[in-house]
């Protein structure tokens, strides 16, 4: 396995920040991964693991080895509906492959960019649907105790862009593969209100998991920018969980407040998007980033911007958000 050193990481972050990481290596398998490991241990550097760099900023040079993740495998283990996939598979693509097989239930989740190692991370959603819901298990590399261990839907503490592996804790827990249940007859699922709206006055019994995907990428499509061509890394913040009573003062200043189910109890899910429209942070710029003209939840890269240059700016769309309402946003992107 080649180890490559001062590697610009602009295309290995949909960011397209340019930032360099003294030591790297792209890993396809369980060896491989151990013999990165070794390495960055021998040179008493630290180690970053990487998949697509789809939800990561990167805001100053990565003195360590970063890792990226390429294992690539699919396995239709029985034909209910299970499926092992590897965490270097491409997301997008890995969908597309369910649905043709005729495994049905991540239309909804199509076009999100990214690998399958890190969608359980994150439990990556959209438009109604979260990963949780048909995770088996997540196969990672624990490497404090050199195996590889299966870790039950239970074990991974999912929660709203939420699971145990995200946290400082689990930095020894390396995704390599994640099983799947997934259904084999037709699932249609439109209950989010945006993709309802694309099957206006359609019967229901008539919509396909096909025609389910075609208009989640046409929704998406229409409001994010294509990381190929616009550096983003989708919401920059999460959807804020907000107590009933902050609510019930909000609306009396703020009566067209969106206000969601958040599925725990007292509590209501508010879009941060509509905060930072109403705070006015749609189209502007700082540097060379700005906010999505069309999306105000997302920070693009419009003209070469730093990961310092988008960290500021979103610690300034944080601050006026706190100033305003009275809300602290939390980061959805992982800072490095
Ligand atoms: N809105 C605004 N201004 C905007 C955009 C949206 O006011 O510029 C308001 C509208 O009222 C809209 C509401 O915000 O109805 C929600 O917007 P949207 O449907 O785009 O969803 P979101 O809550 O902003 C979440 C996920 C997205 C996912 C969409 C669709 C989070 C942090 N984000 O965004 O996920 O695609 O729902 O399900 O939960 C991602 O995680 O990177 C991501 C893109």
């Amino acid at each position: 396995m080649n180890f490559h050193h001062g590697v610009d990481l602009a295309p290995y972050n949909s960011f397209g920040v340019h930032t360099s990481a003294a030591h790297f290596c792209e890993v396809t398998n369980l060896s491989e991964l151990k013999e990165a490991l070794a390495f960055g241990a021998a040179s008493k550097v630290p180690s970053l693991v990487i998949g697509g760099g789809s939800n990561i900023l990167l805001s100053a040079d990565y003195p360590g080895l970063v890792i990226r993740i390429d294992f690539k495998s699919i396995e239709w283990l029985n034909s209910d509906g299970l499926v092992r996939v590897a965490a270097g598979e491409n997301w997008h693509e890995f969908v597309k492959s369910c649905m043709n097989h005729g495994f049905y239930g991540l239309e909804n989740l199509a076009l999100i960019p990214g690998t399958v190692g890190a969608a359980p991370i994150q439990n990556i959603g959209a438009y109604g649907v979260e990963l949780e819901r048909f995770v088996v298990s997540v196969s990672v590399y624990d490497g404090k105790q050199d195996k590889v261990v299966e870790f039950s839907h239970r074990d991974c503490e999912f929660g709203y862009r939420d699971s145990l592996f995200k946290y400082p804790d689990a930095r020894h827990l390396i995704v390599l593969g994640v099983t799947l249940q997934l259904a084999t007859e037709q699932t249609p699922n439109i209950s989010y209100g945006a993709l309802q709206a694309e099957f206006d006055g359609q019967d229901f019994a008539g919509i396909t998991n096909q025609a389910v995907f075609d208009a989640v990428c046409r929704v998406r499509s229409s409001k994010l920018p294509d990381p190929k061509i616009l550096g983003n890394a989708g919401s920059f913040f999460k959807n804020p969980l907000v107590s009933e009573s902050k609510i019930e003062s909000l609306k009396e200043a703020f009566p067209d407040l969106p206000c969601f189910d958040a599925g725990e109890p007292g509590l209501v899910k508010i879009p941060a998007a509509w905060l930072l429209d109403k705070a006015g942070w749609r189209g502007r710029r700082k540097g060379g980033a700005g906010v999505h003209q069309q999306h105000a939840l997302v920070i693009v890269n419009v003209d070469d911007a730093s990961g310092e240059d988008i960290a500021l700016l979103a610690q300034e769309m944080a601050s006026s958000v706190l100033g305003r309402f009275g809300i602290a946003l939390e980061c959805e992107v992982k800072l490095v």
